[in-house]
């Protein structure tokens, strides 16, 4: 079993086997999960796809409460660094990385790379989270991109988190067409609602993708929602260290 949370915008913890990893926790400064406390988050590795401010997010007081691992590009790792993150992994894209049972590996994004104060921020990535014979694709902030297809023919996703709110990612549209692309019939939207420039109409936007004959899922800030995994043997061979 896959279980995937919710904390609001690109926030996710994804639970499988013994790998609990956090995906760009912005939760305290975010006006859609004010029910959500950062001190109620267990987590064993944190991915953050890019530098901007909903994406970084707590990850800094996260990181410090659990002794996290964050996995992020080099250029963040270092700035996490100077910020007093002590568990850090930069890799940058096409690189990989053991995170407990699973295997993340950075793929490309199409978008842009700062940091709050201004730092450069590398490369927007997303990333491939391998759990035995399942593939989840978190696409971070993007647009559609060709390399959604070439992820759609060498990768067997089952489930892909896009973002779906227009304005500075893809909008309902586009990312039914990522989905297409990247073959995945199940899609958990995010990047959407949390201000008023990247509001999507909710029940068109599952109507796009059902026209494509993909299911849209739009989950509540704090929900929880299991996905069954095949029980296969792990596909991907472990590094070696
Ligand atoms: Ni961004
Ligand atoms: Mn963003």
């Amino acid at each position: 079993m896959i279980t995937v949370q919710y904390y609001g915008h690109s926030s996710f913890l994804i639970e499988a086997g013994e790998a609990k990893i956090l995906f760009d926790p912005f939760i305290t400064s975010n006006p859609a999960a004010k029910g959500i406390s950062i001190d109620q988050i267990d987590c064993t590795h944190i991915c953050i796809s890019h530098g901007h401010g909903d994406h970084i997010g707590d990850t800094i007081a996260i990181a410090a409460r659990t002794g996290a691992e964050v996995i992020c590009n080099y250029e963040l790792a270092l700035w996490l660094e100077r910020k007093g993150v002590k568990k850090l992994h930069g890799i940058n894209i096409g690189g990989e990385v053991e995170a407990g049972d699973c295997l993340v590996k950075m793929t490309t994004a199409a978008h842009s790379s700062s940091l709050p104060d201004g730092s450069y921020a590398g490369l927007a990535a997303g990333f491939l989270v391998k759990y035995r014979n399942n593939t989840l694709y978190f696409a971070g902030d993007t647009g559609l991109g060709a390399d959604m297809k070439f992820l759609g023919e060498t990768e067997n996703i089952s489930l892909a988190f896009l973002p779906i709110g227009g304005t500075f990612t893809m909008g309902p549209a586009d990312a039914a067409k990522a989905a297409e692309l990247l073959r995945c019939k199940q899609v958990i939207g995010m990047h959407f609602d949390t201000y008023p420039v990247i509001r999507i109409d909710r029940e068109k936007a599952i109507s796009t993708f059902r026209n494509t004959g993909t299911e849209l899922i739009l989950m509540e800030a704090g929900e929880k929602r299991n996905f069954p995994v095949t029980a296969q043997e792990l596909k991907w061979e472990k590094l070696s260290v």
